[in-house]
């Protein structure tokens, strides 16, 4: 039995509706398998700001330090995406919490349940059976370099740093995972043209040595945005800097079928923070049909990867697998062949995870 404080940071828009969710299922697990989860709320992001004027409050940053893990919904308000002026954003919050928490490896697994293969717009015959583990770096480069305007304003910069003791901590947690794998590590870069990539070949180059039955391969990340489409399953784990790893991240995700599918981990030295890879979405909030079992595999994650709860976590995953096997689909990953009444929101198909918890 064990005894585990959890945060829950919804955030916003359907980060509210699907960490509802989400921490039901921890709940059903907790009871199945005789556990103590303690549980608290934070604010982060648009209501944050709305609340106390700062997206992320001293008070949340506190509550994620002392838990032993968090459960994140989603930031983002659609008011800040079209005022390129607004000095405070709902994302500020999160960057600041990756940075704080030293949330270096954003870890996310793209795999296709096989019940959906046609949820994808991309050919069954070329998805079946691909499996890739992503592993992000998500403190550094460009996000986290000084940024500004000169000229009067009329010219802008952003920098991309990266330190070898970045690169190492990253290259080392992903050539571990693919030594669990199929021991193929693809890392990507672009190292033809930006100096903080040459670095990161060299580092990567250099922590291969310690890894001889790893095989590694570097790519140019324009080839890996064609070769995800043309061929995932060439990929085993995949490593790559913030921002390439945001951009090829999204992009797998059609390889999951939805992004209403995809989980994620984030870790560090401290508490791991976990979190469905889809946003705030405003354009449904409120309307009860947001997918769900992001945020369950997110909790899921969490089990395995902060508390070593392996059985728990697979309990989860199978019960999704199992809802999915009974033809359940959320809006987001129904096709033309599903029947209307198996179309559920998002509380439903919490409903038919939990009924097999
Ligand atoms: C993600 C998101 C964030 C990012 C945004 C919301 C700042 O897209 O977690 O992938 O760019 O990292
Ligand atoms: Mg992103």
């Amino acid at each position: 039995m064990a005894t585990k404080n959890i945060l829950i940071v919804p955030g916003d828009g359907i980060g509210q509706e699907v960490t509802t969710v989400g921490k039901k299922v921890l709940d059903a697990i907790a009871k199945k398998f005789n556990h103590e989860f303690i549980y608290d709320e934070a604010l982060i992001g648009h209501v944050a700001i709305e609340a106390t004027g700062n997206p992320l409050p001293d008070e949340s940053l506190a509550k994620m330090k002392k838990s032993d893990a968090v459960l994140f919904g989603a930031v983002g308000h659609p008011k800040y995406d079209n005022d390129p002026s607004a000095k405070v954003r709902p994302e500020q919050g999160l960057l600041k919490m990756r940075k704080e928490l030293g949330l270096y490896a954003n870890i996310r697994p793209i795999k296709l349940f096989d019940e959906l293969l046609s949820a994808s717009s991309i050919k069954p015959e070329i998805l079946k059976g691909a499996d890739i583990l992503f592993f992000r770096e998500l403190t550094g480069d460009i996000y986290f370099g000084e940024k500004g305007r000169k000229n009067n304003g009329d010219t802008a910069f952003d920098v991309a740093e990266y330190s070898r003791y970045e690169v190492e901590r990253i290259a080392r947690k992903a050539f571990d995972a693919a030594r669990t794998r199929r021991k193929k590590l693809c890392s990507v870069d672009k190292a033809n043209v930006l100096e903080t990539s040459r670095l990161w070949r060299e580092v990567i180059q250099k922590i291969a040595l310690e890894y001889p039955d790893v095989e590694i391969e570097h790519q140019f990340v324009d080839a890996t945005a064609m070769l995800l489409i043309k061929d995932p399953r060439r990929f085993d784990v995949v490593v790559t800097a913030n921002l390439f790893g945001d951009i090829l991240t999204d992009e797998a995700s059609q390889i999951a079928g939805s992004m209403g599918m995809l989980a994620s981990a984030s870790i560090g030295d401290g508490t791991g923070v976990y979190e469905p890879i889809h946003g705030s979405a405003h354009d449904i909030t409120g309307k009860g049909v947001a997918n769900p079992l992001a945020s369950i595999l997110s909790a899921a994650l969490l089990l395995d990867i902060s508390f070593g709860l392996k059985e728990e976590s697979e309990a989860i995953i199978n019960a999704v697998d199992a809802v999915l096997k009974q033809g359940f689909r959320t809006r987001d990953i129904a096709d033309a062949n599903t029947p209307t009444e198996k179309i559920l929101g998002t509380n439903a198909m919490g409903e038919e995870v939990l009924k097999l918890l």
